[in-house]
């Protein structure tokens, strides 16, 4: 039987920090509101001339490395991002040209937070259909880019960050389920308008300042927590295993309330969830992968365990995966 595994992770941070006392300077918040109501206390933010994809290039040497696989040996590239460095050439192409790597194919992907569980199920049917032996999933987001700092319910929870995954082939178990679902009637919860055609056509008339993040917090909240925790449960009991045989949950984290939320709907105690949302904030796709990253480089997350992803994102869109490391 041929199974696809996560061989290899990275990740990677700027070095800017954004602290809620800075963003108490910027817009009418308090530290203690943010750290209450989504658990964050500092995110990162690039630089103005780093680009998303070589923040993705230092995440995937890192992941090339831990899985001991050279950049030739790769036979495609899947890039999710909503931040990618242009519009055209794609940013898995641009990473693919700083790697080295010639034929292969490379994409982006617009799922934005629920990004890297998709590519990570497009990866397992290219390996399992035999298409492919090796698969590089680089995520970036430059989230800061298309942040609105006016806008304090947004501004304080987004960060930028690039994460990497190595996928190969293998005759062990490794990705054992995952599940993809988008509902565009609900795209109004969440949007970003700017630089796509319909702006670009009408640019005249309107102001790309006006065209960032646009967020209904509220009511993007339950409807992650709902959406997250059925496709969780459903993904799991697809897989085969029990909540107890997961190790670890390493969700997308959006708002520490809904990674608790989803947990207890789970009953998967807090000590099994890998958090990184305290220190990074929300980083759209590259969030799992850097999470599950720092577990794994932290010691607590081990190869061998069993994990539990779940995303959600605007779209709306959201999934989960379960997989063997
Ligand atoms: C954005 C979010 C943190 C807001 O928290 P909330 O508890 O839902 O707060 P509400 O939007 O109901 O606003 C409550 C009050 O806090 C205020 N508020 C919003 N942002 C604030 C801030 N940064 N500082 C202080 N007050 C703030 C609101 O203006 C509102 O005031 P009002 O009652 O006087 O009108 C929360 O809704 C959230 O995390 N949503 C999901 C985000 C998400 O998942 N996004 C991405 C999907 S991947």
């Amino acid at each position: 039987m041929l199974y696809s595994r996560i061989i290899g992770t990275g990740a990677y941070f700027p070095e800017k920090i954004l602290t809620n006392a800075d963003l108490m300077k910027m817009v009418d918040t308090d530290d203690k509101w943010i750290v209450e109501r989504t658990g964050i206390h500092t995110r990162h933010i690039s630089a103005k001339n780093e680009a998303t994809s070589e923040m993705a290039y230092e995440a995937a040497k890192e992941a090339l490395d831990m899985a001991g696989v050279k950049a030739s040996e790769i036979d495609g590239i899947i890039f999710p991002t909503i931040t990618p460095d242009y519009i055209l050439p794609c940013a898995a192409a641009v990473l693919g040209g700083r790697l080295g790597i010639s034929g292969p194919f490379a994409f982006d992907l617009n799922m934005a937070c629920t990004g890297f569980i998709c590519a990570l199920n497009i990866a397992d049917a290219f390996i399992k259909n035999g298409q492919c032996k090796t698969i590089l999933i680089a995520t970036g987001e430059r989230l800061s880019t298309v942040t609105n700092y006016s806008d304090r319910a947004t501004c304080i929870l987004f960060g930028d960050a690039a994460g990497a995954a190595v996928v190969r082939a293998d005759t062990k178990h490794g990705i054992r389920s995952c599940s993809i679902y988008a509902d565009g009637s609900y795209g109004d919860l969440l949007y970003m308008h700017g630089m796509g055609s319909t702006y670009l056509a009408n640019r005249d008339t309107m102001n790309l300042d006006d065209e960032m993040i646009v967020m209904k917090g509220n009511d993007v909240f339950k409807l992650a927590v709902r959406a997250m925790s059925d496709t969780a449960a459903e993904t799991l009991e697809k897989s085969g295993l029990k909540s107890d045989d997961i190790d670890f949950v390493v969700p997308h984290q959006a708002n520490i309330r809904i990674v608790e939320a989803v947990a207890k709907r789970l009953e998967v105690g807090m000590d099994r969830v890998i958090i990184n949302l305290d220190r990074r904030g929300n980083c759209s796709a590259p969030t799992i992968p850097t999470a599950l990253d720092e577990g794994i480089r932290s010691g607590k997350v081990k190869f061998g365990d069993n994990i539990l992803m779940a995303a959600f994102g605007g779209g709306m869109n959201w999934g989960a995966a379960v997989l063997t490391l």
